[in-house]
């Protein structure tokens, strides 16, 4: 009889093997975890509005708030002690600041701005990740400026987004995330980083984004979602896609993404783990406000553990290939495993 292959071997038959072995003490199900999750994998998503003092719940986000700048301050503060490396701001623009041409999106002094440098001054050694898309901005609550047929421009688009990334840059970004699916713009964003002597802000390209259901919550907390006149399907992808998403990523990467993001999170695993089997670059996963108002919708309804679908969820990320996860989860996971 030929020698088993190694592949075979694993094969052997019961009783010789039992696979429930390995999984009958808790030390031996920790020694052969595959896995595993730790708060230095969290991106913890922020909601930034103007004021002091002020924590304003979220209704679709229950638990989640938008918080001003010196909230936000205390915030940076709470990531640096759980052992989150990056908290990621998204503004809630005054509404009589939104117009046509999102042209507060280049003040730099504008409450993006403002959030990245007082959560710089109380955390230095936080990352902060900035949203580079014009949404919180227009009057019309579409990434992109929009022609008079409601179509979103994307060369004219782009040359904003690359100011816009430069104003984030000058205030103190660590990471620009363009989540805006315009086509060419982490090329041009790049060129400026580097003309402009920011040659170590590192670009987080949203490369596969889809046009998906699960992002209502979010539109609400930053004041978009009432605005918003159609949908973003002539920029964000088609859910039915999956090899479109390798050439997103490709030329993401070609253009000088430093990260690659598939948003939303769990419905796309798949495209995760193509995208973890083909290229060689740190992957990131979004796992979007839908799909937390789901979580806690879920345990409210009894449908399981709210702290064990949470970290469950988080490790299915880490399992499929992800570097890391952008959740709002992030502080109570981190707590989680702390206490263990
Ligand atoms: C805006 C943006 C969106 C999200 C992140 N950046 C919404 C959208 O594209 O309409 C969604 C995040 C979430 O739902 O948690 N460019």
């Amino acid at each position: 009889m030929a020698a088993l292959e190694p592949s075979e071997m694993s094969l052997a038959s019961f009783p010789a093997m039992r696979m429930r072995r390995s999984r009958s003490s808790s030390w031996c199900r920790a020694l052969v975890a595959e896995t595993v999750l730790t708060p230095s994998d969290l991106i913890w998503p922020i909601f930034v509005i103007e004021g002091s003092g002020k924590a304003e719940p979220i209704a679709s986000l229950p638990g989640v708030s938008r918080w001003s700048l010196d909230l936000v301050a205390e915030r940076a503060r709470e990531a640096g002690k759980l052992g989150i490396p990056c908290i990621a701001l998204f503004p809630n623009t005054p509404a009589g600041l939104r117009t046509q041409d999102a042209l507060e999106a280049l003040n730099p002094d504008n409450l993006i701005c403002r959030a990245i440098k007082a959560a710089k001054d109380a955390a230095p050694d936080v990352g902060v990740l900035t949203d580079v898309a014009l949404d919180p901005y227009t009057s019309h609550g579409h990434d992109g400026i929009v022609d008079g047929k409601g179509y979103v421009l994307n060369d004219e688009t782009s040359k904003l987004l690359v100011e816009q990334a430069l104003v984030q840059s000058t205030a103190g970004a660590d990471i620009v995330a363009p989540s805006d699916m315009m086509d060419g713009r982490v090329g041009s964003i790049r060129q400026a980083l580097e003309r402009e002597g920011h040659s170590n802000v590192r670009i987080m390209a949203y490369a596969a984004k889809y046009a998906s259901a699960f992002y209502g919550p979010f539109r609400e907390a930053v004041g978009s979602g009432g605005l918003l006149k159609g949908d973003k399907k002539s920029y964000q992808m088609d859910p039915a896609n999956s090899d479109e998403a390798m050439r997103e990523v490709a030329l993401d990467i070609a253009e000088g993404a430093d990260f690659v993001m598939v948003k939303p999170g769990l419905p796309y695993l798949d495209i995760v783990r193509r995208v973890k089997e083909r290229f060689e670059i740190p992957l990131f996963a979004y796992q979007v406000s839908g799909e937390y108002a789901m979580i806690e919708a879920g345990a409210a309804a009894g449908a399981g553990d709210r702290d064990g679908l949470v970290l469950e969820t988080l490790l299915a990320f880490k399992r499929a290939g992800c570097s890391g996860v952008l959740t709002y989860h992030a502080p109570l996971a981190a707590r989680l495993l702390r206490d263990g």
